[in-house]
């Protein structure tokens, strides 16, 4: 009976590990996650299956006829088989926990020589300072192969980290620093998702994130830096798109958040003061039918004096075409 369990048992847990379940495991820490996710994935197949298969054979082998009114054997307990299914049971949960424990530790201790990434997550949107250029963007950009720690902020509430194909998840807490290690092994594009409610934005807080070869990230850095060095109402809508967009509608940025005001109807013939106050202090005037408190008041701080300049510049502009 238990080797029909058994059997059954093995069968199932080879469909579950053919079929590709879940996403590209693209960084060093996913392939060690999936691991440990398999090893107890498989474990709990085998066992459910065995206890099912035993069930089923119980049931149709010793199924009472219709005429048997018996009351049965007389049974009580069988110490042999309670030892085994305590003794076993405990000596799988122990395994579980030593190698979830192994690899939680390869995964969670920081290298010496790392690269460190600050994450601001603010509803709704991610921005990412490189402090060793001195980069601010909107954009998470790393070189493969390399351990990058991530160091998490949130200015309003909790948000929470994640990009699918690195496993790695992380919240972002208002007032601590938390920290993720990534050690990306596939270039290419990636998203970057807030996996905890956050607001009304929360669906749409999303980033992208790039793994670049060595060469690429160095340009992208050097890209970058021109882009902050730049002013005028181009940085201006640079700026709107990364920071603004997910939020608000613009025609002329291309974005289409609906968050906040459609800006393409709310900023035709406002003037300056008008667009820097809505942006340093956004309760000051709202708009019909939005509520004040949604639009974070911490622009006035996270911007720089001439990111604030050449984002008004762009909007007043922009709303003088409408
Ligand atoms: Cu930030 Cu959800």
């Amino acid at each position: 009976m238990v080797l029909v369990g058994a059997a059954v048992g093995v069968a199932l847990a080879l469909v579950a590990v053919l079929i590709p379940w879940l996403p590209p495991a693209d960084s060093a820490e996913a392939l060690k996650i999936d691991d440990v996710y398999w090893f107890v994935t498989i474990i709990c197949i085998a066992i459910f299956a065995l206890v099912a298969g035993v069930s089923l054979y119980a049931v149709w082998k010793f199924r009472a006829a219709p005429d048997d009114t018996d009351d049965g054997a007389p049974i009580h307990g069988h110490t042999g088989l309670e030892v085994v299914w305590t003794a076993v049971p405990a000596a799988l949960v122990t395994a579980i926990t030593i190698y979830s424990g192994i690899v939680l530790n390869q995964i969670d201790t920081v290298p010496k020589d790392h690269r460190v990434v600050e994450v601001t997550g603010q509803q709704f949107a991610w921005s990412f300072h490189y402090p060793d250029s001195n980069v601010t963007s909107g954009v998470l950009a790393l070189p493969i192969g390399q351990t990058t720690e991530l160091k998490l902020q949130a200015k309003d509430v909790i948000h929470s980290f994640w990009v699918p194909e690195w496993r790695m998840k992380e919240d972002a807490v208002p007032g601590i620093t938390t920290n993720v290690l990534v050690t990306p092994t596939k270039e290419g594009t990636f998203t970057v998702i807030c996996t905890e409610l956050c607001g009304l934005g929360h669906a749409l807080m999303r980033a992208q994130a790039f793994v670049f070869s060595e060469a690429d990230y160095e340009k992208w850095v050097s890209d970058e830096k021109a882009k902050a060095a730049a002013t005028g109402s181009a940085a201006g809508k640079t700026l709107f798109t990364q920071q603004c967009g997910s939020c608000h509608t613009l025609a002329d940025a291309g974005t289409q958040g609906e968050v906040g005001p459609d800006l393409d109807k709310v900023l035709a013939g406002k003037d300056a003061d008008f667009v820097h106050e809505s942006i340093v202090n956004p309760n000051a005037e709202i708009a019909p039918g939005y509520q004040p408190d949604v639009m974070p008041g911490t622009f006035g701080d996270s911007l720089t004096d001439a990111q604030l300049q050449s984002l008004v510049e762009y909007l007043v502009k922009t709303a003088g075409k409408s």
